[in-house]
């Protein structure tokens, strides 16, 4: 659906990385698709001392680097740029951000934006409170008019601990109110993730199923081949367990585990996200080495090319001790997953780019084929494939044809390549369109980030606290440290391993 209010977007970091790889780029194709506004302006900001043309002609390399979009005329490209404008300001001085004021009643002007505003934080996150409160000081959170609107958009990381997120929290609802505020998670961006409450929600078939009764262990992956590459000085602050798992990773488990909202609006569907985490059982730092493994990639040789360890990283400690791999066994407390074990796993330098869901359902509770011997040990299982080879995949046993009653174990599958008519959009483009729609559905309350990190934080207490708890190194092209089998008990459950392709299942290293 087409924006119909006309609008600016203040994008601050705009000489960034995010801006010109991510934001551009998913504007770019929102424009080409005629979803933007007839009225609409980007108003860049930034320390760096670009003039408008300068901006603009940085964006069209950008584009040129990154944009995916094809088909999109000279024409489409150039009205596109000239919507594109910067202001150079100090954000630290509270007195530049009149300059944004005046600049936006510029474009209200000129361009028809008409006084709606969405501020976009793509800056390290020690920039938000000084942007924030002068944007605060100019009233610019505050409406114009009935019917105006003003938003803000928060980018990752959300905190690094729960005093810090709740801290943050204040400070913003201090200036904007909740129902302004949209934290970023752009793995609700993903069709994938999205298609979880349809595949569950809008199907009778698997709901019935999809609880302790039937199900045995969930087990969710978001594995990387590639290494931490130019972000070691950022990667050594946070690690595998706050950059994926606080955020991404919860918020696949909330997707997977909640109950039926009551309709699909943004509060019914994150209240009931927000209750999964606030089931989830805590660990404590006293027994955090019983429920998760660390690990972090070693220098190793794949493909006889040598790869180098996380210690030699540009920007990391020579002995730092951040994982770069974190698996994680939880329950979630509640009727309908009490007992079943989840599992999280997250790692650079695995052998391969993959994420998903896999629900493995318990077995028969006799196995008459099994005893004859010469049968597999039939288990169903559900994946729902994130990225790459977006799809699901259901598993089950059928009789090898021939003599006997030897069972094997087949796949049926839906590949989304395989709708040739479909193309996946970024995550960005969804979650700046819904942002403009005013929908907050696929964006993260302030309460379910408290609520994450009220889970996490006890772990990264354990392992900064508990002797106990060890880092293994684990050397690149491998699925991390061969101890995180651990956490799946002794009940023959074992970790799925994941090729590029959803319906293979080889060894495989990618790097
Ligand atoms: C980011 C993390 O939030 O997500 C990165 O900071 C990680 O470290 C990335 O590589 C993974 O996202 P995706 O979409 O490639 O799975």
């Amino acid at each position: 659906m087409p924006v119909k209010d006309s609008c600016a977007i203040v994008i601050f970091g705009a000489s960034g990385d995010l801006t010109k790889r991510k934001l551009v780029p998913a504007l770019f194709e929102l424009h080409c698709q005629g979803l933007l506004p007839e009225g609409f302006a980007v108003l860049g900001v930034g320390r760096t001392a670009y003039s408008d043309e300068a901006f603009r002609e940085a964006q069209r390399e950008a584009l040129e680097a990154f944009s995916k979009t094809v088909d999109a005329t000279p024409e489409q490209r150039e009205q596109f740029i000239n919507k594109l404008f910067y202001e150079s300001i100090d954000t630290s001085r509270r007195e530049d951000y009149a300059a944004i004021r005046r600049r936006l009643t510029e474009l209200d002007k000129s361009q028809g934006t008409s006084g709606n505003y969405l501020f976009y934080l793509s800056t390290p996150p020690a920039l938000a409170a000084p942007i924030v409160s002068g944007l605060g000081a100019e009233h610019l959170q505050i409406p114009a008019h009935e019917g105006c609107w003003r938003r803000l958009i928060v980018e990752k990381p959300f905190g690094i601990d729960l005093k810090s997120a709740t801290d943050l929290n204040h400070m913003l609802q201090a200036v904007f109110k909740e129902d302004q505020i949209f934290r970023i998670d752009h793995y609700l961006g993903k069709e994938t993730v999205q298609n979880l409450l349809v595949f569950r929600f809008a199907n009778g078939i698997f709901e019935p199923l999809w609880n302790r009764n039937y199900v045995d262990y969930v087990e969710i992956t978001a594995a990387e081949n590639i290494g931490v590459e130019d972000r070691g000085g950022y990667y050594e602050g946070s690690g595998a367990l706050r950059d994926m798992v606080q955020n991404h990773m919860l918020q696949v488990v909330g997707m997977t585990a909640m109950e039926a909202p009551s309709s699909f609006d943004a509060r019914a569907v994150r209240n009931e996200t927000l209750k999964v985490f606030q089931s989830l059982r805590p660990i404590t730092p006293e027994n955090v080495q019983h429920h998760t493994i660390r690990g972090q990639y070693i220098a190793s040789k794949i493909r006889g090319r040598d790869v180098s360890g996380y210690r030699q990283e540009k920007g990391v400690d020579a002995e730092s001790r951040t994982e770069t791999y974190a698996a994680v066994r939880f329950h979630i407390d509640n009727w309908r997953w009490g007992g079943v074990p989840f599992v999280v796993r997250t790692g650079k330098r695995l052998p391969t780019r993959v994420s998903e869901v896999v629900v493995h359902f318990k077995p028969t509770p006799h196995r008459i084929f099994g005893s004859l011997g010469t049968g597999e040990n039939i288990t169903n299982s559900l994946i729902i494939r994130i990225q790459p080879d977006e799809g699901v995949v259901l598993k089950f046993g059928l009789k090898r044809p021939g003599a006997g009653f030897e069972a094997r174990s087949v796949a049926m599958d839906f590949h989304y390549s395989d709708l040739s008519d479909v193309r996946l959009p970024d995550a960005y483009e969804r979650l700046l369109l819904d942002c403009l729609h005013g929908d907050a559905t696929l964006f993260t309350r302030g309460d379910a980030v408290e609520a994450c990190w009220a889970f996490v934080d006890p772990i990264l207490e354990g392992w900064r606290s508990n002797p106990e708890s060890k880092i293994y190194g684990y050397p690149g092209g491998t699925w991390g440290p061969p101890e995180a089998d651990r956490l799946l008990g002794a009940d023959g459950r074992t970790w799925r391993q994941p090729c590029k392709n959803l319906s293979e299942n080889t060894d495989y290293c990618e790097l």
